[in-house]
């Protein structure tokens, strides 16, 4: 195994620790998101839902917030977990638009995407390939 193998196996089990306090009595689909800035801290974010259920927020954008609130923009990459209840991850669990925009604001292209089942089943993508074509700031100069 090597020395990036190892730090995405870290950075899903970041993922799950987080997804374990996902706030979802609606969905019942925990989401976690472990996202580390280039200098190796880890951010943690769950989804926090609401009874108006618009007003949810993803793991994703709570991670992401988070960082950014506490003056953090700089992002080397993600690792994403979800489940229902009391199960095991059956898939993949992939940011949705809204989360992808956000990454967008703040994460280059090469900006990694982890979506994982376990530490040893998981896929890896750039930003660029979850969100090719994307508006940003460029657009409204
Ligand atoms: N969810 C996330 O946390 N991240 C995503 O990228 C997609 C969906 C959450 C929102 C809601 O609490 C639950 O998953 C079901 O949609």
């Amino acid at each position: 195994m090597n020395g990036i193998e190892n730090k995405d196996k870290e950075l899903i089990k970041w993922a799950f620790a987080a997804a374990g306090n996902a706030y979802c009595p609606y969905s019942h689909f925990h989401v976690g998101a472990a996202l580390r800035t280039v200098d190796d801290t880890v951010y943690l974010g769950c989804n926090i839902e609401n009874s108006s259920y618009g007003a949810t927020n993803c793991a994703e954008r709570t991670a992401i917030f988070k960082a950014v609130s506490d003056g953090c923009t700089d992002f080397k990459e993600i690792a994403i977990v979800g489940f229902l209840d009391g199960k095991e991850p059956e898939d993949y669990a992939y940011p949705c638009g809204i989360c992808r925009q956000v990454m967008s604001e703040f994460c280059g292209r090469d900006f990694r995407i982890i979506v994982a089942k376990s530490e040893n089943d998981y896929k890896v993508y750039t930003l660029d390939q979850l969100l090719p074509e994307s508006f940003g700031a460029d657009n409204i100069k």
